[in-house]
């Protein structure tokens, strides 16, 4: 019977938080033909949502905000409510004030408990949010214990996200799905769901556990392999050879592809992500961790890099070329483009930048300027990040004194 109503679309679903996945899933499906409660705690999110305004930045979102909201199927509330299903997509940070890098599950077991008081039998629950392993098992515990509901007679599902910032809308309904359960026909019903927004993509269905390791080695695969192209920028650094020139190399090779050195790895997915399976498993994940540190590390090698040729001259002006954390983005946490000018300035030096995506004069005290001026500007740069713009430009640079950190040069 439920998989008849959702077959229909008719089905409530309720998502609890309204970030950067939750909201542009609730429009996604709304999109699709359901009707979709967006929950959140924060108050000023929903206030803002109600007023018809979003709250993030992201392309072509606002005005399929407002399409969803002017047509009923997309309502923003304060309230949870009972629901047919419940998409949990709140935040999974590390702890706090914790040496070791561990993820704080507290929002994933508060919103569990939120819906075990409401949750009735036949409820499908879904964990979207990026966990540890068992993560989604914990989840059903609590929705057990609070709601007095045999796990029996509920279902819960790991559904991971995995969408780009910059192209959430497109990727939400292109991308493939892996929906992971304990019950197949909990799966299955997910599948019917998830099937009306993912348009072009396929949703595959596997166990809980598949699923949330999956999510966590996608990011996995790529910190390893960009930390062992930076352990070569490093040794190569020693043997006096331009790893650049090696990498391009070695990949003539019919089998190997080596990525690309950078300033290091940021963002709060490939930086975070690998942790949680470091967690769970501290003697075995040893590739895994050592890539973290190295990927880690290399902001600091490339300051020790730049102060030993600057012969330490605090006299001098540093011009950094990008601090966001990836190619043609605005976001500048955990990046270590940042890492990079807030550890030379500590040395004393005086640090600029620009950032062509970033609109403003200053960002955390750093005063920003166009490429042209920087050049201008700066007695020393560093290329740090990768932007179009750097790229279109790059014979400009060719006259000035530059730590190219991506072998652009
Ligand atoms: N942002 C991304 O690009 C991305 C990509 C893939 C996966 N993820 C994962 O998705 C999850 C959510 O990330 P995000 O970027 O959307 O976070 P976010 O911080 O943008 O939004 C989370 C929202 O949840 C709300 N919230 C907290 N507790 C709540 C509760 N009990 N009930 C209702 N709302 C609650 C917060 O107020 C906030 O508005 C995380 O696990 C993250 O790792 C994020």
């Amino acid at each position: 019977m439920v998989l008849q109503r959702a077959i229909n679309k008719n089905l409530k679903i309720t998502i609890l938080g309204m970030g950067y996945i939750g909201l542009p899933t609730g429009i996604a499906f709304a999109r699709a033909g359901y009707t979709v409660y967006g929950f959140d705690v924060n108050t000023d999110v929903i206030e803002t949502l109600k007023s018809g305004k979003i709250h993030i930045v992201e392309p072509d979102l606002q005005e399929a905000f407002e399409e969803t909201l002017k047509s009923g199927k997309f309502i923003p509330t304060l309230q949870l409510e009972k629901s047919d299903v419940y998409i949990i997509a709140v935040p999974t940070p590390f702890k706090k004030n914790h040496e070791e890098k561990i993820a704080d599950l507290t929002y994933v077991e508060k919103a569990s408990e939120m819906v075990g008081e409401i949750l009735e039998e036949n409820n499908l629950v879904i964990l979207e949010s990026t966990v540890p392993p068992m993560t989604t098992r914990l989840m059903t515990d609590i929705l057990e214990k609070t709601s007095n509901i045999s796990r029996d007679k509920f279902m819960s599902v790991h559904c991971p996200e995995r969408v780009l910032p910059g192209k959430i809308l497109y990727e939400l309904e292109h991308n493939d799905r892996i929906i992971g359960s304990e019950k197949i026909e909990a799966a299955e019903l997910t599948r019917t769901i998830y099937s009306a927004m993912v348009k072009e993509g396929t949703c595959y269905l596997t166990d809980d556990i598949t699923a949330e390791m999956c999510k966590l080695i996608e990011n996995t695969f790529r910190d390893v392999n960009i930390a062992f192209a930076n352990e070569l920028s490093i040794i190569c650094d020693k043997l006096e050879i331009n790893v650049f020139e090696l990498i391009k190399l070695a990949n003539k090779h019919p089998r190997v592809n080596i990525l690309t050195p950078g300033a290091g790895v940021g963002g709060h997915c490939l930086a975070v992500d690998p942790w949680f399976i470091v967690e769970k498993f501290p003697n075995e994940a040893k590739v895994i961790k050592e890539a973290r540190l190295i990927n880690d590390f290399k902001p600091r090698f490339i300051v020790n890099k730049v102060d030993e040729i600057l012969e330490r001259n605090k006299e001098l002006t540093i011009g950094i070329l990008g601090l966001a954390y990836k190619p043609d983005i605005d976001d500048l946490r955990e990046s270590p483009a940042m890492e990079i000018a807030e550890i030379l300035r500590d040395k004393g030096y005086k640090v600029i930048a620009c950032e062509p995506n970033v609109n403003k004069k200053e960002v955390c005290k750093f005063k920003l300027y166009s490429l042209e001026e920087i050049i201008e500007e700066a007695d020393y740069l560093v290329l740090a990040q990768g932007h179009t713009e750097f790229k279109n430009k790059i014979a400009k640079l060719k006259n000035s004194k530059v730590y190219d950190c991506l072998g652009l040069i």
